[in-house]
């Protein structure tokens, strides 16, 4: 019997205003972001992103010693093997985004995981620590191979924030500076469906492996409509150069039809309640660094782009110059993203597998019908 499909309503506008799935995960409800209830605010005060990525995976904050535990199995996990660095050397660095290779290490990395199989419950916990723990030491392994410098190795007993400042540049980090880094990557943990969360819960319902839904996500997150918008703004205020010129660019972008990075939200209509906590940091770190031009510039960007459009900031709109505060190459800002984003992305993955059912939307047809072959020769 013909199948019976309504196509009336068919949506062809990136699927806005459609429940994919039910989540416990994280919600975006009007302006308040929450990781499995707490609020982000109430998360980035107190919490740590170890202690984030366990809630996020356990539906629960750990009490001390499950905490002791988790860190030290992430700070345990964050080693890469040395074969695996000896291959990671060879892959080409120049003229290529670290998004790209990024991409491609994760999706190596996957050869030498004895569980990259294994779908049990089990084996995906293990390869979650690994993946988390080890996101951070592939981004500071491909600073380090392109520059020509040795690939260090984490510190036992230091958190993951500490460690990517370690790794990123050596020396003892500024312990300032890992308190800031470490709330960004709380900011930057988890956030509903996004596109990249999608593209993970997309691969992982049709019971494919961690490494590869993995691998998806960092491809949807590089895109600059994503993730890779952190680093566009970096590049856009640059292109800017100085306060005076920032009205006009934003005008002569709207009058264009440019999209101005690091603005605008599918979801929060409202402000993003990342861009405020960032904002803060982006003021304070910038004049710090002896730059607080970047900072008011951005704020002119984001006073016009209000006031012309009614659009306000996302999370990757002050947290590009909070990065470039810190000394963080610009092409490494979504790298980053990735790194934090990847424990939300897990947790994503864990909830689909345990409730699957492959995604599987339909599209309407609006092509020719009852065309006819004919040879080459003759069209
Ligand atoms: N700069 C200029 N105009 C923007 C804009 C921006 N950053 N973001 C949205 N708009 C405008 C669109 O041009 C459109 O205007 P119109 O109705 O006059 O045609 C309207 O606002 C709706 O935008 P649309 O692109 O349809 O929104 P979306 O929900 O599909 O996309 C984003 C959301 C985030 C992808 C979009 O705002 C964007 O591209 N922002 C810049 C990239 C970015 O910062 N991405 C990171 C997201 S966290």
């Amino acid at each position: 019997m013909a199948e019976v499909v309504n196509f009336d309503g068919a949506i062809d506008k990136g699927l806005e205003g459609v429940v994919a799935c039910t989540t416990a995960v994280s919600s975006i409800l009007g302006n308040t972001l929450s990781y499995r209830g707490y609020t982000i605010e109430d998360l980035a005060s107190h919490s740590t992103f170890e202690e984030v990525t366990y809630l996020l995976w356990n539906n629960r904050l750990p009490n001390k010693s499950e905490l002791e535990k988790f860190s030290t199995e992430l700070n345990q996990n964050m080693k890469l093997a040395p074969d695996f660095v000896s291959v990671l050397k060879t892959i080409p660095t120049k003229n290529v985004h670290p998004m790209a290779w990024l991409r491609t290490a994760v999706s190596l990395m996957s050869h030498w995981d004895t569980d990259a199989g294994d779908n049990s419950i089990e084996a995906n916990r293990r390869k979650a620590l690994r993946l988390t723990a080890q996101m951070s030491s592939l981004v500071t392994a491909f600073e380090a191979i392109r520059n020509g410098r040795e690939v260090l190795a984490p510190k036992n007993g230091k958190s993951m924030a500490w460690n990517f400042m370690y790794m990123l540049k050596g020396g003892e980090p500024d312990a300032d500076l890992v308190k800031l880094f470490d709330t960004c990557l709380i900011l930057h943990a988890d956030h509903e469906l996004n596109c990249s969360a999608f593209a993970t819960r997309v691969t992982t319902s049709s019971l494919s492996d961690l490494h590869s839904a993995i691998v998806s996500a960092i491809g949807a997150l590089k895109g600059p409509l994503h993730g890779g918008a952190n680093e566009q703004v970096m590049v856009m205020l640059a292109k800017i150069g100085t306060i005076e010129n920032a009205q006009q660019f934003v005008k002569d972008a709207l009058e264009a039809k440019e999209k101005v990075m690091g603005i605008g939200h599918r979801v929060y209509k409202n402000g993003d309640p990342r861009a405020a906590i960032l904002r803060k940091f982006s003021e304070q770190l910038t004049k710090k660094i002896g730059k607080p031009e970047l900072y008011q510039m951005s704020v002119l960007i984001d006073d016009t782009m209000q006031k012309e459009k009614g659009l306000m900031p996302n999370v990757d709109f002050y947290s590009a110059t909070v990065y470039h505060a810190m000394g963080i190459p610009t092409d490494i800002f979504t790298p980053i993203f990735a790194a934090s984003r990847v424990s939300g992305w897990i947790a994503h993955a864990m909830e689909q597998y345990e409730k699957n059912r492959i995604y599987r939307p339909r599209s309407k047809w609006v092509g020719k019908d009852g065309l006819k072959w004919s040879p080459a020769e003759a069209r």
